[in-house]
């Protein structure tokens, strides 16, 4: 394979673009798009967003040390795609894209309520770094969407029919091509792409690695697969950019 070597740019995708909610006492709430977003801890599960100082909402963030993830739904694309493009200096975003704030478990500034999950955030650090500032932040709780869970509360969610960002593009998620540790797992049917599986006799031991999710009941939930229902939603909601 012949390859051209680029000067240093962004190129880590596919990744989630997420709707970052966020507010100050007593001003409306704000919405932002990040697609500079990660998962960067398990334990204490902590993630980061990455917010330009002159974004409206890097005051907000600041300020108020919270914010919400809202995962990024097909039925939400536009209205994060447009959140990403006005500002809340002159737009309220809520209102505009007919989104429904809602009230939120741990922080004070809303969720909303149409996304399948609501991710609960306190900042712990801010890093300036260049162009962008990093806010690391913990997960205090995580909102999920009932609907989505199977008889036995275990969170399914390919339902949620999420949205993946890459290179500019808001992508659907495709056919699932196996599970965590399909490569070593003894039973084939965990695999659908076996062609490439020599069938080498391997045990797994590897582990997932763990969702932990904090309840509504305070419970922590490790080594799971899934989350926790905690409330029902109701909504009908429905290049290149550098972030
Ligand atoms: C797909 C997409 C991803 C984006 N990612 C980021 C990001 O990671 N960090 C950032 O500061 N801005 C990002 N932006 C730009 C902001 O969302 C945009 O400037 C927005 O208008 C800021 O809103 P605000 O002024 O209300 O804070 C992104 C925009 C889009 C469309």
């Amino acid at each position: 394979m012949a390859k051209q070597v680029w000067k240093p740019g962004n190129m880590l995708y596919p990744i989630p673009a997420v709707m970052v909610s966020c507010a100050l006492e007593g001003e409306k709430p704000n919405i932002i798009t990040v697609a500079w977003a990660g998962n960067v801890c398990s334990s204490p599960a902590m993630l980061s967003i990455s917010v330009r100082p002159e974004r409206y909402s890097h005051h907000i963030l600041k300020e108020s040390g919270e914010f919400v993830v809202n995962l990024t739904s097909r039925e939400l694309t536009r209205a994060c795609d447009w959140c990403g493009v006005r500002s809340g200096r002159d737009y309220d975003k809520f209102a505009k894209m007919h989104l429904t704030p809602m009230k939120m478990e741990k922080v004070s500034c809303p969720g909303i309520a149409e996304s399948p999950v609501n991710i609960e955030c306190k900042v712990t650090q801010i890093l300036p770094l260049g162009s962008h500032d990093l806010f690391l932040a913990e997960v205090l709780c995580v909102d999920v969407e009932e609907t989505f869970l199977d008889e036995k509360g275990r969170l399914d969610l390919r339902k949620a029919d999420l949205v993946a960002y890459s290179h500019g593009d808001y992508l659907s998620l495709g056919e699932k091509l196996g599970k965590f540790g399909y490569s070593v797992a003894k039973k084939p049917e965990n695999s659908v792409n076996k062609a490439v599986n020599p069938g080498k006799k391997t045990v797994n031991s590897e582990k997932k690695p763990e969702a932990n999710t904090k309840s509504k009941d305070g419970k922590q939930r490790e080594n799971r697969k899934s989350g926790t229902g905690l409330r029902k939603n109701a909504g009908k909601y429905s290049k290149k950019s550098d972030s």
